[in-house]
């Protein structure tokens, strides 16, 4: 039963709700920084053993990042091989982190994920043996 009493409770709410997370989303929006990954490129050719700069680009960091703490992980054939942490625990604001090509199977469809807020994906390289 809708009472003008209930009604005027659920308006009052909704207006609540909307006030406590338009600023939160806002907030959430300006801080989620995800870089984009500027190498390996596609056409990248790595081989398994050698040791490369993973690079990508930090231009408009916010100043408050919600997670500086960076992870990169091997795609393989398009699905994130969280066994295969390639590096982790760097700051998302070096720009750059050595990591050694695993020993996989040869293929042309790898890709790299840089987690720091979120996850940003690199183009397809191959990795050779
Ligand atoms: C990575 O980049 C740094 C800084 O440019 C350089 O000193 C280092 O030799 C590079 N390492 C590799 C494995 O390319
Ligand atoms: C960043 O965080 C610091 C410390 O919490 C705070 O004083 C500052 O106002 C924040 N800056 C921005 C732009 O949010
Ligand atoms: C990259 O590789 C994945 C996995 O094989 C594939 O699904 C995707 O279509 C490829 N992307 C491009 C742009 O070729």
């Amino acid at each position: 039963m809708m009472t003008p009493f209930t009604t005027f409770i659920i308006t009052f709410l909704s207006l609540f709700a909307m006030a406590i997370s338009l600023p939160v989303a806002r907030l959430q929006a300006r801080d989620v920084f995800v870089p984009p990954i500027l190498y390996p490129h596609a056409g990248t050719i790595w081989k398994v053993g050698n040791h490369h700069n993973v690079t990508w680009d930090t231009a408009g960091a916010p100043v408050n990042i919600t997670n500086s703490i960076g992870h990169i992980y091997l795609v393989v054939h398009g699905l994130i091989d969280l066994d295969n942490e390639l590096a982790g625990g760097f700051n998302i604001l070096d720009g750059r982190v050595v990591i050694q090509v695993p020993d996989v199977a040869p293929a042309d469809d790898y890709a790299l994920v840089l987690f720091g807020d979120s996850g940003n994906f690199s183009p397809n390289f191959t990795i050779t043996d």
